[in-house]
């Protein structure tokens, strides 16, 4: 019987230490970055610009099915009103497609276009 529940005990004991080291062991991989270190992410104005605005806007603002952006004069109260309220083709980019501060990051990297 006192032979049985020490067994017990130590099994049960093996096991939380089992676990613990599993756990503890498997805790670094986990948190480690999912090997996307070598290649940075685009600046998301970027990445923005390529995904929403691109393919009417053309690479670098140069115009397509849309106006080119460059020289962009607009200012940026204008341009999130054009996001916001387009004229006419344009789709419009409620805030809750487009934050603001998404809107100021595309609004900085069309500025980069030269
Ligand atoms: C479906 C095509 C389309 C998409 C997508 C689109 N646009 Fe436009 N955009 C237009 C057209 C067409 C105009 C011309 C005026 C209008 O329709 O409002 C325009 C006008 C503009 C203007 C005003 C230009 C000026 O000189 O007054 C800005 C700024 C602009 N777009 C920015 C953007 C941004 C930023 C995005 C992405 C978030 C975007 N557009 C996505 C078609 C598009």
């Amino acid at each position: 019987m006192r032979i049985t529940r020490l067994l017990f005990c130590s099994l049960a004991v093996l096991l939380c230490v089992a676990v613990w080291s599993l756990a503890h062991a498997a805790a670094p991989q986990q948190s480690a970055p999912p090997s996307g270190r070598q290649t940075p992410q685009k600046p998301s104005g970027e990445r923005l610009y390529t995904d929403k605005c691109e393919h009417c806007h053309g690479a670098e603002g140069r115009g397509d099915r849309g106006p080119a952006l460059v020289p962009l004069k607009l200012t940026f109260e204008k341009f999130l009103n054009q996001l916001r309220f387009p004229l006419c083709d344009m789709p419009a980019f409620p805030e809750s497609e487009l934050s603001d501060a998404a809107g100021r990051d595309i609004y900085d990297y069309v500025k980069t276009f030269k």
